[in-house]
């Protein structure tokens, strides 16, 4: 569960997302170059954000649809919100992630997706994090995404 984490791997993942937010634009920049990578990997990931499954993941329609682009930006908020309640707030964390991973199995979001959203995002930030990510972040990376989703995804068995 989330609240088991150390606080080494908390640090690392906690560091390298300031380090993201001070990219000018961040969530946008991010949560396209995220988006972009995720529509690759996942074509039914296309449709569940409400995208014809056969768009091109790279075509200018995509890349300046506003939808696109808000719809990426909100997700960057979102694992935003869920970052930054790993210091104090962790205890509730893993109780709100299995809320939300029950109406993400009512979205009809397959638990696979999750673990293709996991390599997307650690990709997403070795790509744009000024100094790329240590292999250290990476694991916390990992370690952390996992048990997020993991707490999520335990809502759609109960
Ligand atoms: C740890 C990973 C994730 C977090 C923290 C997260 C967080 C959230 C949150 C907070 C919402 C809004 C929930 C609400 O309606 O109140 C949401 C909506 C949604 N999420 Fe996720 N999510 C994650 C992973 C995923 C994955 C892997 C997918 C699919 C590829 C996904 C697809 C969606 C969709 C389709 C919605 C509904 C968007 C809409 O209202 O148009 N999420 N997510």
């Amino acid at each position: 569960m989330v609240n088991e984490l150390s606080y080494n791997t908390i640090s690392h993942v906690l560091e390298s997302w300031e380090s993201l937010r001070r990219i000018a634009k961040w969530e946008e920049v991010a949560g396209v170059c995220l988006f972009r990578k995720l529509f690759h990997r996942s074509p039914p990931a296309r449709v569940l954000f409400g995208f014809p499954i056969d768009i091109d993941p790279d075509s200018d329609d995509l890349r300046f649809s506003k939808r696109f682009v808000t719809q990426a930006m909100y997700m960057i908020q979102m694992l935003d919100s869920s970052i930054s309640m790993l210091g104090p707030d962790i205890d509730m964390l893993s109780e709100i992630m299995s809320e939300l991973g029950a109406k993400h199995s009512r979205y009809g979001v397959q638990p696979e997706m999750f673990t293709i959203m996991g390599e997307c995002l650690i990709e997403m930030l070795a790509e744009l994090l000024p100094n790329g990510v240590s292999t250290e972040a990476e694991a916390a990376w990992q370690t952390t995404y996992k048990e997020l989703s993991q707490d999520m995804i335990r809502a759609y068995v109960s």
